[in-house]
């Protein structure tokens, strides 16, 4: 077990430099060896809520758990709970059958810890950026609560990323990393774009967010990085590209742009020929990005996917304690 620096009661964003390192060396331990620490949890429940799909977050951390001895129970909220009322005070006689404060208290007294995945509306800019959904079930449920992608951020996802990051990176400068946005027929969240931003800033590596004008994210997660309209200017030097598309924020929701030619090709790494290319997954293959860069000699996307288990297994591990 890594030395322990800081102890968190919930898991939803990067909280420092320090915990982060502490995160990523514990979960390094982990993948080297997934059963170290396989009765830390047992006796123990988490409840994973799900208000929205997913395949990664659902089965990686059900592993997790698993690894350390823990029950994990998934609940497909969206399909087979009730409907959630979320405001307070209103009178309940319309489409939703449960309150949230019921609901997050009941699941609160069933289980040890809490992971929910809330995505944003993309039409309620002001609830979406308060994280009102996913802040209900911290407020309610009453035990820690783990974010599996809230409205505005998506930290388990940025955790495997850095860990992957810091597999593959072994240079004495700062590696250069390029957050650069895709395109997409739908209208995509912020919270993968921005906890990327928010964790690489963090972790004190060097970032630079290159996107179509319109496209600018929430300066809450990217200052400090340099952002670059010219994706060819962007992209040089770089060493590692994250792939993303989101919606526009300051149009709240709206697709300004599917302009093909930012999707990346082999193309693109003129000046930057030993990059590695990165991506959350899912991707929409040659919309979002080319077969040619997923399936090629610097994609990191499996690499990153099999990283959720063990950043998982290190926060779930970290909330359980000594
Ligand atoms: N990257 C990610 O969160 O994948 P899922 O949406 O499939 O969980």
């Amino acid at each position: 077990m890594a030395n322990i620096i800081q102890s968190l009661q919930h898991f939803t964003k990067f909280e420092s430099f320090d915990l982060g390192n502490q995160l990523i060396e514990q979960a390094l331990i982990y993948k080297e060896n997934p059963t170290l620490d396989n009765t830390k949890g047992v006796g123990k429940r988490i409840g994973c809520i799900f208000l929205n799909p997913s395949l990664r977050t659902r089965v990686s951390t059900q592993l997790a758990a698993l690894n350390l001895g823990m029950e994990p129970i998934v609940l497909n909220m969206d399909k087979e709970g009730w409907a959630l009322e979320m405001h307070a005070g209103v009178v309940m006689n319309r489409g939703t059958v449960e309150h949230i404060k019921d609901a997050a208290a009941v699941l609160g007294s069933y289980f040890d810890i809490l992971a929910i995945r809330a995505f944003p509306s993309l039409t309620n800019k002001e609830e979406d950026t308060s994280d009102f959904v996913f802040s209900q079930f911290v407020k309610y449920s009453g035990i820690p609560v783990i974010s599996l992608e809230s409205a505005i951020r998506h930290p388990l996802q940025s955790l495997a990323d850095q860990i992957t990051i810091r597999e593959n990176w072994s240079g004495k400068k700062k590696p250069k990393v390029v957050l650069t946005w895709g395109p997409h027929i739908k209208a995509i969240p912020h919270a993968v774009a921005n906890s990327f931003a928010e964790w690489t800033l963090g972790m004190n590596h060097e970032l630079t967010i290159t996107h179509p004008t319109g496209y600018e994210l929430d300066e809450e997660f990217t200052k400090g990085a340099t952002i670059e309209y010219n994706q060819n200017k962007a992209l040089e030097g770089a060493d590692f590209v994250y792939v993303k598309n989101w919606s526009s924020f300051n149009d709240y929701g709206k697709i300004i742009s599917t302009d093909p030619s930012w999707m990346l090709t082999e193309n693109h790494f003129a000046q930057a020929q030993d990059a590695k290319v990165m991506h959350c997954l899912p991707v929409r293959r040659n919309l979002e990005l080319s077969d040619e860069i997923l399936d090629g000699r610097r994609s990191l996307v499996q690499q990153q996917a099999k990283n959720r288990i063990f950043a998982a297994q290190s926060v779930i591990s970290h909330l359980l304690g000594q």
